[in-house]
């Protein structure tokens, strides 16, 4: 589905910049919590978490390793190929951490069910995940993210990081278009 998003027409916007910042922050309190006694890893998932990221770390003040690879699924719409492809290798050893991987959204699941068996396969301490949307009606795969942001009905969204054909990730909040 090609789909044409012009800011201000026919958009909704879902979540504002205020709403965002003050659930980075909750969900970032509950990770320093229950990472204070581990040995907290975040691995982001570019390109899409990239700003959720950043601000989710300052929020955590405990101490982490951050780490970014990138993963791609779709191309120029706004379907999944169904394929995850992970360009980049993790080459470190991960055996002594407690691994958080962080993702802007769950969609169909594909990608955060293969980042979750591709780090198993290195034997971290344990592995759980953070995302700020969910889209649960949309699961191909059975997967429940550890920490969520926001729960979203079935709506293609961008801003925040979350892009259509590379553009939007720069929009300081989360929009949609209106059915
Ligand atoms: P999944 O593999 O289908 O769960 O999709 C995960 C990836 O697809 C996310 O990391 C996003 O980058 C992208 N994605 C899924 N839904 C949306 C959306 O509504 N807007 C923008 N990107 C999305
Ligand atoms: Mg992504």
């Amino acid at each position: 589905m090609e789909i044409d998003i012009k800011l201000g027409e026919n958009t909704e916007v879902l979540f504002s910049k205020t709403e965002i910042q003050n659930k980075v922050a909750e969900l970032g309190r509950k990770i320093s919590k229950d990472y204070k006694d581990k040995n907290l890893y975040i691995i982001s998932l570019l390109k899409g978490s990239f700003i959720f990221t950043a601000d989710l770390v300052r929020e955590i003040d405990i101490d982490t390793k951050i780490n970014f690879v990138t993963t791609s699924s779709y191309s120029n719409n706004t379907e999944t190929t169904g394929k995850v492809k992970l360009l980049t290798e993790i080459k470190e050893d991960l055996t002594e951490y407690d691994i958080l991987i962080a993702d802007d959204i769950v969609d169909s699941g594909l990608t955060m069910d293969f980042m979750v068996n591709y780090l198993k396969s290195k034997n971290p301490k344990s592995i759980k995940s953070c995302v700020l949307l969910d889209k649960p009606s949309r699961r191909k795969v059975d997967i429940t993210a550890d920490y969520v942001g926001f729960s979203i009905e079935d709506k293609f969204v961008v801003g925040y990081g979350l892009n259509f054909g590379d553009y939007y990730r720069n929009i300081p909040y989360i929009f949609s278009l209106k059915n």
